[in-house]
């Protein structure tokens, strides 16, 4: 019998959050508390990469651990930054209130910022890893979360939202791919950059599996249930916002993402039987209700 996916992928969110309370011990103030708010409640999925990934080869949570609270960070600091008035504009984050209707906007901007920091703090503090693994973390993060990533999907994305003509497949494939991509190919190689080993075929992993979690993303959107997804529904087409949904229609964005989930598992075949929980995590993707 292997481990359970859902507990594996909690205990990961435990594990991440334990790292990023550590890093804030001791501080106090409302920016701290916010922090604090922002890391709970989520699902735990980058984190559980970045400890599978990991795993597979050869490195134990005690290692993992600070690099899944510098992804979960991250994370946290992009959802709490997407939901402010100028960006997405939303009330409801994982069945609360977001950070900027419990305080205030300045409180979510500090608090994003803050949770930005303690990512790279978590990393080159971390006792367990050598100079050359911080410095190759470091580096990957950056570039996965700034303009060469995250930032720049999340700019396309507001783009996308004026324009007058829509996004072409190939444009919404590099907005999807940077904003919720990126972060998630960085954790799936975080295994092979802590060994120096060949990342590519979990480089193929992630960049499908980054894919197919945005077309579910989508889906959850117009399909979802608020009292499970923990944030509103229905929001993205009236926004003008672009998606493979907006593009393919729901039953072209399922087909899409199923050939995603495919392309992830098959991408893993050098892995073996030791790689089922990511191929169980693949199809999690598209499956989930939140
Ligand atoms: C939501 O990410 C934002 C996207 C990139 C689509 P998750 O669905 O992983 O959110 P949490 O962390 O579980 O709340
Ligand atoms: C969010 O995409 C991506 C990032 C936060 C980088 P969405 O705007 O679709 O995510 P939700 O639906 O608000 O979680
Ligand atoms: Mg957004
Ligand atoms: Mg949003
Ligand atoms: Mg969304």
């Amino acid at each position: 019998m292997g481990r359970d996916l859902k507990a594996a992928m909690a205990d990961a969110g435990a594990m991440a959050r334990q790292a990023i309370g550590m890093a804030l011990a001791d501080v106090g103030g409302e920016v701290a508390e916010a922090m604090r708010y922002a890391t709970a409640g989520g699902k735990g999925f980058r984190a559980f990469l970045v400890s599978e990934s990991a795993r597979l080869h050869g490195f134990s949570d005690e290692v993992a651990g600070p690099v899944a609270g510098a992804i979960e960070a991250i994370h946290a600091y992009s959802l709490v930054h997407d939901d402010l008035p100028c960006m997405d504009d939303d009330d409801l984050r994982r069945g609360q209130p977001t950070v900027h209707r419990k305080w205030d906007e300045a409180t979510a901007v500090l608090a994003g910022d803050g949770l930005q920091t303690v990512a790279y703090q978590l990393i080159a503090e971390a006792e367990d890893l050598t100079g050359d693994q911080k410095t190759a973390l470091v580096s990957g993060l950056a570039k996965a979360s700034g303009i060469h990533g995250m930032v720049g999907g999340q700019e396309m994305d507001i783009v996308a939202e004026k324009r007058s003509e829509p996004m072409s497949i190939d444009e919404i494939t590099q907005l999807q791919a940077g904003k919720t991509g990126a972060l998630i190919t960085w954790s799936a190689t975080v295994g092979p950059s802590l060994a120096c080993s060949d990342p590519v075929p979990l480089k193929r992993y992630g960049d499908a599996l980054g894919l197919a979690f945005q077309i579910a993303d989508d889906l959850l959107d117009i399909e979802g249930d608020p009292s499970a997804t923990g944030k509103a529904v229905g929001k993205d087409e009236g926004r003008g916002k672009a998606t493979f949904v907006s593009l393919l229609g729901p039953d072209g964005a399922k087909r899409r993402a199923s050939e995603l989930v495919d392309t992830a598992i098959d991408a893993l075949h050098s892995y073996d039987k030791n790689a089922d929980l990511l191929r169980e995590l693949a199809r999690f993707a598209v499956e989930r209700d939140r």
